[in-house]
């Protein structure tokens, strides 16, 4: 670091600033699958950062498509203009996405993209004479985000009360994190009829005023939920009774990390909205989208004056050039490196090595799919978050990075991991939490 910088001036997000200031905890190269600190000290990401990169970091293709373009073409607004790369990589992406949802609207992070996801919500029943509904239904432990749209879609206390509720009219339905399915492998048996919290919302407040509801098909954030057994299906069937719109948020399932492109192929059921950011560049670019299903776009893109934008919405830096090439690189790197094959033959033993925790005295559940994880630990001193945060702390002393959410580690390693680096990320866990084999 430049020595006559000092660590006071960055106030660091979502981090307890002056502990880190005391105590700081900096990478300062990445490579393959590992960080490197200022010292050198070798350290494995076990998160794919922050489930950004999982084609490993330091990628030259991608590396490459942004130097080039940031010298061809380093800016353009996309209000009334455009740039031949913003159309490639929609078109591009409308491949990956579930048969429909070839409409592609970019943002430059996941919050973007959810608050972009609630205003065409919103654009969408307006258009078609249904401007009475206004309210969006989420669920409790859901994380959408930090924007004012997907606090108030929040489900998690931290987020919600600290900032009041956000934009009103949003409902919760109750999380599906049962006791009966603690340790449970793959998707909980248990709990597929709390999707019909969603029934008793609309029964109560009026089907007909509900806009949307926002499902993270795997909630990520909150330490890795998987949907129980027949659950997105179930609140597929409503919204499709009661004309809502059904979004769900991708930021972290989607690219791959369940083993297909979008968890909504993995489960089998099909939204009308995808919220994507993160892995879109493999993090290498902030960007976010959404992609939409054609006849929700047409409803509005057909309706408005010609004359005038039909959606009052967008970014400076959407479909950003350098973005946008590096999505164009990612994409080509999933395609050329059958990457969500490669996550899909590497997520069994992945998920068996990561349930062989099981038997240790400070963790209380384990869940997962895909190449993702979450494991509870045990929260003996009454302060949630204090067992996840010394956690997180000692795993980047043992050489090991993972993100903790309050009590919870969540594993997400880079699709190329090798099966001796599961192992080692397994072993570090092992070892810190405090058991012999
Ligand atoms: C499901 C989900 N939605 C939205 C977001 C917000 O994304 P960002 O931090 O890029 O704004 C996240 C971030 O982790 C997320 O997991």
């Amino acid at each position: 670091m430049d020595r006559t910088a000092t660590l006071d001036h960055f106030w660091l997000p979502f981090t307890p600033n002056r502990e880190f200031k005391r105590e700081p905890r900096l990478f300062a190269r990445a490579e393959g699958v590992h960080y490197f600190t200022p010292e050198g000290r070798k350290i494995l990401d076990g998160c794919s950062g922050l489930f950004c990169t999982p084609l490993g970091h330091g990628r030259r293709e991608i590396a490459d498509a942004v130097h080039e373009q940031l010298l061809t073409l380093d800016y353009t607004p996309t209000f009334t203009r455009a740039h031949p790369k913003a159309f490639e990589l929609a078109t591009r992406v409308a491949g990956f996405t579930p048969t429909g949802l070839d409409r592609v609207f970019f943002a430059n992070s996941g919050s973007e993209a959810v608050d972009s996801a609630m205003k065409i919500a919103l654009a969408y029943h307006r258009a078609r004479g249904e401007g009475q509904r206004t309210l969006f239904v989420s669920r409790e432990r859901a994380y959408h985000g930090v924007n004012m749209g997907g606090v108030a879609l929040s489900g998690l206390v931290r987020n919600r009360e600290s900032f009041g509720t956000g934009v009103p009219g949003v409902m919760h339905m109750r999380h599906t994190h049962l006791p009966e399915n603690r340790f449970a492998r793959g998707l909980p048996e248990k709990g597929g009829e709390l999707a019909d919290d969603l029934a008793r919302l609309g029964q109560l407040h009026g089907f007909a005023n509900i806009a949307a509801v926002f499902i993270e098909p795997i909630a990520g954030s909150t330490g890795c939920l998987p949907p129980p057994r027949g659950y997105l299906e179930r609140v597929r069937e409503l919204c499709d009774t009661h004309g809502i719109l059904l979004v769900f948020d991708e930021v972290i399932t989607g690219w791959g990390r369940t083993g297909h492109a979008f968890a909504a192929q993995a489960f089998g059921v099909t939204p009308d909205l995808i919220t994507m950011a993160k892995a879109l560049t493999n993090g290498a670019q902030p960007m976010g989208a959404v992609a939409v299903k054609r006849g929700v776009h047409d409803a509005i893109v057909e309706r408005g004056p010609l004359h005038a934008p039909e959606l009052f919405h967008g970014y400076t830096y959407s479909a950003h050039p350098a973005a946008c090439a590096a999505a164009l690189a990612t994409l080509g790197l999933y395609d050329a490196e059958r990457s969500f094959e490669q996550a899909r033959a590497l997520a069994p033993y992945f998920q068996e090595r990561v349930f062989s925790l099981c038997d240790l005295p400070a963790v209380a559940d384990v869940r997962g799919y895909g190449l993702l994880a979450g494991i509870d630990l045990r929260a003996e001193s009454g302060a949630p978050g204090l067992a996840g945060h010394e956690a997180q702390k000692r795993l980047f002393d043992a050489g090991l990075h993972l993100k903790a959410t309050g009590d919870a580690l969540l594993l997400a390693p880079a699709f190329g991991f090798s099966r001796a680096q599961v192992d080692e990320l397994v072993d570090v866990l092992r070892e810190m939490l405090g058991a012999s084999r």
